[in-house]
């Protein structure tokens, strides 16, 4: 998803944590999604990584002192705060948190700390005892009340073996964070968004299930972009591969029927309801409490229908509350999904291809249309999943 890091100049403050050499791996990441990502490292930072690891990842110069002969001339300190989209902290050591809240200036870093009016987002990792003091959270505070952003400290056993919060967050959890930092337009605000997403396992005994090869990739991408526009969101996932982004609200729901009630229980709460999941339209009838055991005859279920949730929701929405489903189609596409918007009575649906080349089902990306009950359908062509949620959003602000 290069979508939200592409073109943006980022610092990459890297402090003297053990987690420093994960830091390396965040630098590959934001190179390859086209970030152009400078890394200015603390002296105790160089002690454990060495600078040309992050040169050879970035392809760019890394910042290593105030002055001397490493300075490049459009890196200076002054220049490169001003022109950066988003210092990121990682690790961010109790020494920069403390710095950084004092406003001490003792090296490159903390120095150009002050300078900025960039983002910066802080990703912690120390010692959990470290973490817990009363100065390290007061410093917290600080930084945070000041706008300062922070993702983590994870819990898990840290370096020296202590285990507690304390741990560098996953990598994922800092692109997310990253990402919806990255967005500065907050235009959905204050709006609560309910999705659903992924596919359903409906139990056929204790060990198998009928399923579908949904990856959830679209509902994340889907609270993705809520997030980064500023809204709270809650996903209510069934068992994807993907995960939802950190930040959002998730209600695990295995089967639609648990789905179902997920969603009817916070209808009434939301103002965005967008149904990304790929719901099992049936279950078995009865479903076995032991194992079938394998034998030579042919063996029958009895499937009965699930309910369908996406069009109880808009049956049952509060005024205002703008619904959105997906069409799955594999042919006949554009009509079948305008005969889902008015069946379901949704405000929008967005038509998607499956089977072939351009599935969307499972991919990073898939040929789309919007549809609305007013307009004709509006071809997205083939489109990446992240930009395909930027483009929804756009669309449900025009809703009327
Ligand atoms: N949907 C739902 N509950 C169901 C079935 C579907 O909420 N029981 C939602 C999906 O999340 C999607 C939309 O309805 O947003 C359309 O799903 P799709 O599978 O394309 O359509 P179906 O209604 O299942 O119709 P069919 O399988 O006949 O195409």
């Amino acid at each position: 998803m290069t979508l939200y890091y592409a073109d943006k100049t980022i610092v990459l403050g890297v402090c003297g944590s053990v987690a420093a050499y994960r830091a390396c791996d965040l630098a590959s990441q934001l190179t390859q999604r086209n970030a152009t990502v400078i890394t200015a490292m603390t002296a105790s930072a160089q002690c454990l990584v060495c600078p040309a690891s992050f040169e050879a990842v970035t392809g760019q110069p890394v910042i290593t002192e105030m002055f001397g002969p490493r300075v490049v001339p459009g890196i200076e300190h002054i220049a490169l705060a001003q022109r950066a989209a988003l210092f990121l902290i990682a690790p961010a050591t109790a020494n920069i948190l403390a710095k950084a809240a004092h406003g001490i200036a003792d090296d490159w870093l903390s120095t150009t700390l002050l300078a900025t009016d960039a983002p910066v987002l802080f990703a912690p990792a120390m010692n959990p005892a470290m973490w817990r003091h009363p100065a390290t959270q007061d410093n917290v505070t600080l930084l945070r009340n000041r706008g300062a952003l922070f993702v983590g400290p994870a819990s898990g056993t840290v370096a020296c073996g202590d285990t507690g919060v304390g741990r560098l967050a996953d990598r994922d959890a800092i692109l997310d964070a990253l990402a919806i930092a990255l967005h500065a337009d907050k235009d959905f605000a204050g709006k609560r968004v309910l999705i659903t997403s992924g596919p359903n396992h409906e139990p056929i005994d204790p060990v198998r299930f009928i399923g579908n090869r949904s990856s959830g990739k679209m509902g994340r991408a889907l609270a993705l972009e809520a997030l980064r526009r500023g809204a709270e969101v809650c996903v209510v996932s069934g068992p994807a591969e993907t995960t939802p982004p950190a930040g959002a609200e998730v209600v695990a729901a295995s089967t639609a029927a648990a789905m179902y009630e997920a969603v009817m229980a916070r209808v009434d709460k939301y103002d965005i309801i967008i149904a990304a999941a790929a719901v099992a339209d049936f279950r078995l009838e009865q479903e076995s409490g032991e194992k079938i055991k394998r034998g030579n005859d042919a063996v029958t279920m009895t499937l009965t229908p699930n309910p369908d949730i996406i069009a109880a929701a808009a049956a049952k929405k509060r005024p205002g509350c703008k619904v959105v489903g997906f069409a799955a189609e594999s042919h006949e596409v554009v009509n079948n999904a305008a005969e889902k918007l008015r069946r379901k009575q949704l405000d929008m649906i967005v038509a998607n291809t499956i089977g072939g080349e351009n599935s969307a089902i499972g991919g990073d990306a898939g040929e789309a249309w919007i549809l609305t009950p007013n307009e004709p359908a509006e071809s997205l062509g083939h489109i990446d999943k992240a930009a395909l949620a930027a483009r929804i959003f756009d669309r449900i602000h025009k809703l009327p």
